[in-house]
């Protein structure tokens, strides 16, 4: 047996947890398989993945800043990473580059998982942000049935754009209004980065939120952003982000080395250390 190896490429790649998360279920699962973080530059993508191939590496994970570009040079794209517009898990097999999105199923599994009696054909989901995460967010959340999509973003254009993917169930809504639109919600999903460590906070009063709304937030430094603390304490359900982080993993570990992971408190506890 040769060791199976696989990677996620970024610029920069250094604070990436994928390394983290995968070799932790390397060992747990006892296969003989690496996983390392490889820095390449935009300007040397296409030379750098081609010699990953010629390498014999099973796949990589993709990073910020090769999302799109890495979708251009895949071979096969599947529906889902053509909907969501980005590749962020690549399967290597016989030369042949294979590009997915695990994104959105990381987002809807995380939500499975940590609240499993929530149900997403109960009413309008309000997202906030028009980014890449938002994309695949949208997505998962079109897939699992959520009747209307209320999208706002700072920038207008952004979620105009993003409405395209289903302009009969996404109402774009000015960014100045977002807390009206949070009225008769089920569900509230913070995709912007507002509330991480570093960043501006953000700045949004829930009284017009019901109570049984469920919170999310894709920010997991902190691991209890301001806004779920804030629904927290008005008793609505809350689920944190950092699931989607390792269940996003998961399906690209299968993929590669052919088990699909759990993900544990362990785990969990070591991503965020
Ligand atoms: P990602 O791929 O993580 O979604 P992104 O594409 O850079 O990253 O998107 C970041 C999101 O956070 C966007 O929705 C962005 O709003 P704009 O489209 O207006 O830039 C949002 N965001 C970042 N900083 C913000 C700020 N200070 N106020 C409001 N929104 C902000």
């Amino acid at each position: 047996m040769t060791t199976i190896r696989a990677g996620v490429i970024g610029y920069p790649v250094k604070h990436s947890k994928s390394p983290l998360i995968h070799r932790h279920w390397l060992e747990t699962y006892r296969i003989d398989g690496d996983y390392t973080a490889i820095e390449i530059a935009p300007d040397r993508l296409a030379e750098k993945i081609h010699a990953l191939a010629a390498e014999g590496f099973a796949g990589f994970n993709v990073t910020v800043p090769h999302k799109q570009a890495v979708m251009a040079l895949c071979d096969h794209v599947d529906d889902t990473a053509r909907a969501i517009g980005a590749v962020n898990t690549v399967k290597i097999e016989n030369g042949v580059l294979s590009g997915t999105n695990t994104d959105a199923y990381g987002f809807i599994e995380n939500i499975k998982r940590a609240a499993p009696s929530f149900s997403y054909v109960n009413g309008p989901a309000v997202v906030l942000g028009a980014g890449g995460a938002a994309r695949a967010v949208i997505y998962g959340l079109l897939q699992e049935g959520v009747p209307d999509i209320r999208l706002t973003n700072r920038t207008q254009a952004r979620a105009e754009e993003l409405r395209e993917m289903a302009p009969g169930r996404i109402a774009v809504v000015p960014w100045e209004e977002k807390e009206d639109a949070l009225a008769g919600a089920a569900l509230l999903v913070n995709t912007t980065a507002l509330g991480m460590t570093g960043q501006p906070p953000l700045d949004i009063g829930l009284e017009k939120l019901p109570r049984d709304a469920l919170v999310t937030d894709i920010v997991y430094a902190p691991l209890t952003t301001d806004l779920l603390a804030a629904a927290a304490a008005r008793g609505n359900p809350v689920v944190t982000g950092i699931g989607m982080l390792l269940h996003q993993a998961r399906a690209g570990f299968e993929l590669w080395f052919g088990v699909l992971p759990d993900v544990t408190e362990a785990l969990e506890r070591k991503v965020l250390a």
